[in-house]
């Protein structure tokens, strides 16, 4: 059994890998494009905007990580390997923008992964940089194939993601396996700090699951899913409050949740993401996450589920918590939360998450269109006790009074409304996408990019902060895309019947399954060729014999 799995995995891994740019994997959502439909204007506003954050990067900063998009210099946030453009390769690959992708493929082959300077985060690197990788593989070698990039132009980023994970695993090294995520690369060591968080263990399975996946080996997705373990079975039952709701902090030698305080927020948020998905990836061998997202979810819209006493009327937000008693608080980081119950509502065919998505999507839009920017501040509350006194007739008016003023490009709100179009065909979201498009863009553009914001409440956005997050390239504007444009060949799918999921960081990851059934074909052809070649894929790929059936069957 497990010597046939691997059997079919690496065939899964050399048809993708080898498969002539000619002939594109393609899927029921996945459709070769020969002849690109024409984009609506609001895309190609889209696409600008992603221009003009690209060339002030390309100008001014690139190779170093993001942009100071006032003072027009680069700074290194990411290591310095590249962050921005690893992370945009991606959105560039959607925009066919084929001068951006062949700039950031030139600059992938020859990263140095093993060596930085500074602290390496082992969930921001996974994230960014694998999850960036891989997806510019899974894009190029399957339905963006028409845009020409051959073998040798997309192996690299399967070489240099196993090279970086290569680098990064003996951050799974600890008595439970539990990861340390602060490493330091090139001493291979990592602080003892003996702490690590939900979301920084949690948000982790889908990249090295993909990389054993599409590589034959199972270590990757071994070592991530050992630490998860502790997230599944969690102990003790002070770190889970609600059923399925956990605690922040876990203790990386016993693998207990040491604390009580939680939410869909920053720190938690794509551990309760990665539930879902990992199932929508592969739904026999992660079912036991569905059972703890469905837990979390129930609890959720039973227990945290809130509603102001002022403002318009229904509002959703979801609250905090710490042990039972809930914190009248959310974040921008939050927003997600809307996208993640719309996927379970698709997926599952249970309308009754679909629609208390959509409601939490509503409340964040709220927090959008109330302020003077039409930008949503990065935290707020709503507790009638601990409204300040100079908010007290914005509270009254909204429904929300905020905590942190400020706007740091992020893309969660845009990421469920993206959600809520695609499940709905409902062309409210995409003007709710447009509206919340048209503030940023006015109020956080630069002459060189876009920059976070202090204050959404000031008509002017108050100070420029002078950073340009590579996230605002991977996530914001290719969500914004996706809203647009239509005829792109890859969208999520209202029946429920997914071919990838994005990672916390919109990048995509194919499902395994789906490549498995679409190249049934190329399986059986690619066992013959196969036979002891193994041990050279990765040093001369082109030796390979192409399959030349290796189009999906349907
Ligand atoms: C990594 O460890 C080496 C050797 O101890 C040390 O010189 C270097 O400063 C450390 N790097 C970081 C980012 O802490
Ligand atoms: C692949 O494309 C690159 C340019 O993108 C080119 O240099 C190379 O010769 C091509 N290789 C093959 C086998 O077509
Ligand atoms: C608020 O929700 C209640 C219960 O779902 C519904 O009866 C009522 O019509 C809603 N009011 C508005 C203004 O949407
Ligand atoms: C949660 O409650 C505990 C016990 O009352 C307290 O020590 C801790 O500071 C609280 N945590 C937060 C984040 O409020
Ligand atoms: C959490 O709250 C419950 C119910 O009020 C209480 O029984 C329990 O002791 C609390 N747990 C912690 C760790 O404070
Ligand atoms: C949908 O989910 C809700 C909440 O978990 C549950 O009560 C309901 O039974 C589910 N409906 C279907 C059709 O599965
Ligand atoms: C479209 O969505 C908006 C916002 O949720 C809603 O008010 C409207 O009723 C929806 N339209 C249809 C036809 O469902
Ligand atoms: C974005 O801002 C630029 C510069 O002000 C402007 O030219 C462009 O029309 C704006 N785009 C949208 C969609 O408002
Ligand atoms: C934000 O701007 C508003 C309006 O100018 C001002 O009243 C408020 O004090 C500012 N808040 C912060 C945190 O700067
Ligand atoms: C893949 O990476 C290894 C280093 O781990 C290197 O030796 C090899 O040449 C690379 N192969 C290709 C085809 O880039």
């Amino acid at each position: 059994m497990a010597s046939l799995s691997k059997i079919l995995l690496l065939s899964t891994f050399s048809c993708a890998t080898f498969i002539p740019s000619s002939q594109a994997v393609s899927g029921r959502a996945a459709e070769v494009r020969d002849d690109p439909a024409p984009v609506s204007d609001r895309a190609a506003a889209v696409k600008e905007a992603f221009e003009h954050a690209w060339n002030g990067y390309y100008t001014y900063a690139f190779p170093d990580d993001e942009l100071r998009s006032v003072s027009n210099v680069g700074i290194n946030t990411r290591n310095g390997w590249g962050a921005t453009a690893v992370d945009a390769l991606s959105t560039a690959i959607v925009m066919e923008e084929t001068d951006i992708v062949q700039e950031i493929l030139n600059h992938i082959y020859q990263i140095d992964y093993t060596q930085t300077d500074t602290t390496c985060s082992l969930f921001e690197t996974t994230i960014r940089y694998i999850g960036g990788m891989l997806s510019g593989y899974d894009l190029l070698t399957g339905p963006y194939s028409y845009l020409g990039f051959n073998q040798s132009d997309a192996f690299p980023l399967l070489n240099q993601s196993m090279v970086l994970a290569d680098t990064l695993s003996f951050a799974f090294n600890t008595p439970t396996g539990i990861p340390y995520n602060n490493l330091n690369i090139t001493a291979q060591t990592s602080p003892d700090d003996p702490v690590n968080g939900l979301a920084t263990i949690g948000t982790l399975i889908l990249e090295w699951q993909r990389l054993s996946d599409l590589t034959g080996d199972p270590k990757y997705g071994d070592y991530v899913a050992k630490g998860e373990s502790y997230l599944l079975n969690p102990s003790p039952p002070s770190g889970e409050p609600f059923p399925g709701l956990l605690g922040q902090d876990v203790s990386i030698n016993t693998g207990e949740i040491i604390d009580t305080f939680g939410g869909w927020i920053g720190g938690d948020d794509s551990f309760y993401e990665y539930l879902l998905k990992a199932y929508v990836y592969d739904s026999s061998r992660f079912s036991n996450y569905l059972d703890r997202w469905l837990l979390a979810a129930d609890s959720s819209i039973q227990h945290l589920a809130s509603t102001p006493p002022t403002g318009p009327q229904n509002l959703t937000y979801l609250a905090e918590f710490n042990n039972t008693t809930l914190i009248l608080e959310s974040q921008h980081l939050a927003c997600f939360d809307g996208g993640s119950y719309i996927l379970g509502g698709l997926v599952l065919k249970n309308q009754t998450f679909t629609d208390f998505g959509l409601d939490l999507v509503a409340g964040c839009r709220n927090t959008y269109t109330s302020t003077a920017t039409h930008i949503m501040p990065d935290s707020f509350g709503w507790d009638p006790n601990n409204v300040p006194a100079d908010q007290a007739s914005f509270y009254a008016a909204n429904g929300f009074y905020y905590t942190n003023a400020g706007y740091y490009l992020r893309p969660e709100y845009l990421e469920s409304v993206y959600y809520a179009y695609r499940a709905t065909s409902n062309t409210t979201y995409q003007d709710w996408a447009w509206e919340a498009f048209v503030a940023i863009n006015s109020t956080t553009r630069t002459p060189t990019g876009f920059s976070e914001i202090s204050n959404v409440t000031d008509p002017t956005g108050g100070d420029k902060l002078d950073v340009q997050d590579s996230f605002f390239l991977a996530e914001v504007l290719k969500y914004l895309y996706l809203i647009f444009d239509d005829a792109a060949p890859v969208g999520v799918a209202a029946d429920g019947v997914e071919t990838w999921v994005f990672n916390t960081e919109a990048q995509y990851v194919f499902l395994f399954p789906f490549l498995l059934f679409s190249l049934g074909l190329c399986f059986l052809i690619t066992l013959t060729l196969i036979d002891g070649a193994d041990a050279d894929l990765f040093d001369s790929p082109l030796k390979v014999v192409t399959p030349q059936n290796c189009t999906t069957a349907n």
